[in-house]
């Protein structure tokens, strides 16, 4: 088999490629090495202290079993799988759907499908809510549904579970209820894991200790992709060969601590705009929860000391070749305020030849015997090239191939850079008080009881910014 390892390539942030304007000398990188490095111990002598409690997932064998075991109870009964959530309970779902199962799976007829087909629904859109129980009506018999919420008080997703449950009330009897569904929930605490106790739902945990935005390896990302063929023992299997990469203390031997190292030296200098910019559909929706993870974890206002702080890198996401033609421009001769993450496949699963035939035009002829791959590929390397050719910082992030092994290393290496970077700007990656504040003032405008206090502070600040419409 060949190498599966995921590579960073980060040639092109150095002064070398991009001029010392720009760029980072090897100086500047030796200097930052003891202090990522001291950071690395801290955190993996965190973790002996039950920190991080993320990283233990690709390692957790009885909770990689009691997943299986549910995606075997529900196998092969169920012609589609709704997930009910929302930011880190969603985002990981669609992200591991996308990139390890056909890119058009839920219009394949069943037989080439290896599951149901899978909607994630993290929107409380009525239009799209209400289309989509359109869709299901006819088939809402052999719809099983997911709720996954952590917090299990989330509006968005509270909402949709009780148009859910009333739904097949009505249409198919209560005994449906606990038939399809199925509760991915904090093992003790939460509205939701009262609901379960009461009413005797199926029930998934979310691991104590693991945040949302890091809980994709656990049943909240794994139960939804097991259920759809993907084999998640290998995810997992890739997620504890990165786990293994960066804990090393030598800085760069460990691809987490330099992809903090460099994106926090970049940040430093004024460049705080982070876009990843994936050149295959597969990787795309890894781009979105990459965007979360980053946004979440790091945009900050107070220090883990309790000191004022502003910081937080801006991420950014970006599809090759398509948005070439529509932000490159931007990139290249805009502000020089931009780092780019170029993910990069060396080998597609399948590829697509551009054929020699009859009747091509002269312009077109070098076209033929090529295949998309490499017309893909080949679009990176230009549009890297020129970004390079203006100053403009590049990192690549190469797959040798998209697979379950590949992935899983991608979702590790990314959390734990997440850590590293939280550690450099010294805040607390894993909180999320301002998501905390507006979910408390959408309880406060919908009327429920204790935020009464949130309701009269909303209606204060209306007063102030008073009627200011044109039309
Ligand atoms: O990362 C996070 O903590 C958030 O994005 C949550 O996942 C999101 O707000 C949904 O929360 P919950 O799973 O509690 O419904």
């Amino acid at each position: 088999m060949p190498a599966l390892d995921l590579i960073l390539d980060y040639g092109n942030v150095l002064d070398r490629a991009i001029g010392p304007a720009h760029g980072l000398s090897p100086a500047e990188i030796r200097r930052a090495v003891p202090t990522v490095r001291a950071l690395v111990r801290q955190i993996e002598r965190e973790r002996r202290q039950g920190q991080h409690r993320y990283r233990d997932l690709p390692h957790d064998r009885p909770m990689l079993r009691e997943t299986q075991a549910a995606v075997a109870r529900y196998a092969g009964r169920f012609e589609n799988l709704v997930v009910l959530g929302i930011g880190g309970s969603a985002l990981g779902n669609i992200a591991l759907q996308t990139a390890l199962n056909p890119p058009y799976y839920n219009l394949l007829p069943a037989r080439l499908r290896r599951g149901p087909r899978l909607f994630v629904m993290d929107n409380v859109d009525p239009v799209q809510f209400g289309n989509l129980l359109d869709v299901l009506g006819p088939t809402l018999k052999k719809t099983l549904f997911n709720v996954i919420s952590k917090s299990g008080e989330t509006a968005e997703t509270a909402a949709q579970f009780l148009i859910v449950r009333d739904l097949l009330r009505r249409r198919l009897g209560a005994s449906a209820l606990r038939k399809q569904m199925v509760m991915t929930t904090d093992p003790e605490a939460g509205t939701l894991r009262g609901i379960v106790a009461q009413e005797g739902y199926d029930a998934l945990p979310v691991p104590p200790g693991v945040g949302g935005r890091f809980s994709v390896l656990s049943a909240v990302g794994l139960f939804s992709a097991g259920l759809c063929g993907i084999r998640i023992d290998r995810i997992l299997a890739g997620a504890a060969a990165m786990d293994r990469r960066v804990s090393r203390t030598d800085v760069r031997r460990n691809p987490a601590a330099l992809l903090a190292l460099l994106l926090y030296a970049f940040y430093v200098r004024g460049k705080r705009l982070h876009v990843m910019m994936p050149y295959s559909y597969q990787l795309k929706d890894l781009a979105d929860w990459y965007r979360q993870l980053w946004a979440e974890s790091l945009g900050k206002c107070t220090a883990v000391d309790g000191r004022p702080c502003v910081v937080g890198p801006t991420p950014i996401k970006a599809l090759g070749a398509t948005d070439q033609h529509s932000q490159i421009q931007l990139y290249r001769e805009g502000p020089n305020d931009k780092v780019i993450i170029f993910l990069e496949v060396e080998e597609f699963t399948r590829d697509v030849p551009i054929p020699r035939s009859a009747g091509v035009p002269a312009e077109l002829a070098y076209l033929q015997g090529h295949t998309l791959g490499r017309l893909l590929n080949a679009e990176k390397r230009a549009t890297e090239y020129a970004l390079v050719a203006s100053q403009r910082p590049c990192l690549t992030i190469r797959f040798p191939v998209v697979r379950e092994e590949t992935v899983g290393q991608f979702i590790l290496l990314w959390e734990a850079a997440t850590t590293i970077a939280g550690a450099l700007l010294r805040i607390n990656p894993y909180d999320q008080p301002a998501v905390q504040m507006g979910k408390e003032f959408t309880f406060a405008l919908l009327g429920k009881p204790g935020y009464e206090r949130q309701r009269a502070a909303y209606a204060k600040a209306a007063r102030r910014a008073g009627r200011a419409t044109v039309s």
